[in-house]
């Protein structure tokens, strides 16, 4: 798999891959990361990329032209690409979607600065668009590393051990049940007794009431939409 990401901010993008799991799978050849800058591409004088917007409003918008180009320069290198643009209006990224990704060969992110990128870019190379969530970062670069983590971690190799991919939450509708490391006791403070006594289906079925309350609480619209599923599934 490969990784590009367009950026006039590589630098922010780079240190993430330089420890831990994502480090360890380039190491492996499991996906291999290279950047385009779109002001390498500015046909203008200061080699500019970006302008007022057109029509009035507050701040900056990116210039289409050193973007199509960049953009141009990535298709002509393959023509598989797939393009991601990150901005705050668009659908938001949810796990199916790290999955799905997972299966590309060759994913570039695109990320705008200042107040965006021109709409006439996003509509002529955009393969899809993402939200990481209801708020305004200050660009893409972190939204694209978000997503690109996700997917990372469901290509064959990148996690230690595959069942870990199966439990988690999100993968059924309801959270994960909480784990506990060793000690079974720290401080005042125990872990559940039935988590020690063995019984892997009485565990099972706690962990499942656990998962359950958990989603009741931080989140009752997927504890819905786990029981409207169920109720089908019967
Ligand atoms: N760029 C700025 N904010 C963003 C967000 N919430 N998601 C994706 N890209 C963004």
């Amino acid at each position: 798999m490969q990784f590009t990401f367009v950026t006039l901010f590589s630098n922010l993008i780079e240190c993430y891959f330089q420890d831990s799991i994502l480090k360890r799978a380039m190491d492996k050849d499991i996906f291999h990361v290279d950047y385009f800058n779109p002001r390498d591409f500015s046909k203008s004088k200061h080699m500019k990329v970006d302008d007022t917007a057109v029509g009035g409003g507050a701040g900056m918008v990116m210039n289409p032209q050193p973007l199509y180009d960049a953009l141009k320069a990535l298709k002509q290198q393959d023509k598989n690409v797939y393009i991601i643009f990150l901005t705050p209006v668009a659908k938001p990224f949810k796990q199916n979607d790290a999955k799905r990704l997972a299966k590309k060969t060759h994913i570039a992110f695109v990320s705008g600065r200042y107040e965006g990128i021109d709409e006439r870019v996003m509509e002529t190379f955009g393969d899809e668009l993402f939200s990481i969530g209801d708020y305004i970062l200050t660009g893409g670069e972190l939204a694209s590393l978000v997503i690109c983590d996700a997917i990372s971690r469901n290509l064959e190799g990148v996690l230690g051990n595959s069942e870990s991919l199966d439990i988690e939450s999100f993968e059924s509708s309801l959270l994960e049940a909480p784990s506990f490391s060793k000690p079974k006791s720290y401080e005042k403070s125990s872990v559940p007794s039935e988590y020690l006594k063995g019984n892997h289906s009485k565990i099972r079925s706690l962990k499942l009431a656990l998962s359950e309350c958990k989603t009741k609480f931080f989140r009752p619209e997927q504890l819905l939409k786990h029981r409207i599923r169920k109720s089908y599934e019967k």
